[in-house]
């Protein structure tokens, strides 16, 4: 984009599990003023109330009607959250990132049927402008029409080195091991999946991460933007 040109009102930033989207959202959501909306919670929230209400994961008829009628809203941005979201009325944003969450989110993402309830709320968002949006198909599918689409990728070993860290932080321990098991298991999952799988769109800037620091990063995002420090 020129200097000087308007800036883009919908930037969509996909990448695989720990690719560095929620930190490069958060950064250039406060920096610019815009929105941050991370699609991953939607579809954790489903798989969390799922959970809840001890639906089967192999139902997907039950998972689709839950995705259809749950009042899932996403609330402002904290300092490690995109967002908060709460499922109706009541905030769940502590339990999306449980164990069990995670073990379950790729077999209700891959349900066709919850996926488009989730692309309803997501184009909802985005119709308000101003949004950076994150996931793994908003380039390709949500919103193929977005003016800056940046896909974030980087090795398996510093995806799963980072994640190590954030957990050490957070006082969970796991050993690299098991996260690098998860990821790659995750990983499968999302690119070789029927429904919208994981992949750059074709117009999108690509960004190997592992090299690099957050800031340089968020640089490369600003200029994919159009926008300088
Ligand atoms: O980004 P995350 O780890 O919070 O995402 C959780 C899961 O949701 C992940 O396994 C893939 C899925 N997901 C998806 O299928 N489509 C998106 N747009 C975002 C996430």
């Amino acid at each position: 984009m020129r200097e000087g040109a308007a800036l883009a009102a919908l930037i969509a930033i996909d990448g695989p599990v720990a690719s560095g989207k929620t930190a490069v959202g958060l950064r250039l959501a406060r920096e610019l003023g815009y929105g941050l909306v991370d699609t991953g919670m939607l579809y954790r929230a489903v798989t969390w109330l799922a959970l809840e209400r001890g639906v089967d994961m192999a139902d997907a008829e039950a998972l689709i009607a839950l995705a259809q009628e749950a009042d899932i809203r996403l609330g402002q941005p904290t300092s490690d959250h995109a967002a908060t979201l709460s499922i109706g009325g009541r905030d769940v944003t502590r339990e999306l990132r449980k164990p069990a969450v995670d073990k379950n989110v790729s077999l209700v993402s891959r349900i066709p049927g919850v996926r488009q309830a989730m692309v309803g709320i997501q184009r909802r968002l985005a119709a308000e402008g101003k949004i950076i949006m994150l996931g793994r198909d908003i380039g390709t599918v949500v919103l193929p029409d977005a003016p800056v689409k940046v896909f974030l990728d980087a090795s398996v070993e510093v995806r799963a080195r980072r994640r190590h860290q954030e957990l050490a932080e957070a006082g969970v321990s796991v050993t690299i091991e098991e996260i690098r098991a998860d990821l790659e298991q995750r990983d499968e999952m999302d690119r070789n999946r029927h429904a919208s799988p994981l992949h750059p769109a074709d117009d999108a800037i690509l960004i190997d991460t592992s090299e690099l620091t957050l800031e340089e990063v968020v640089e490369r995002v600003r200029q994919a933007a159009g926008v300088r420090a």
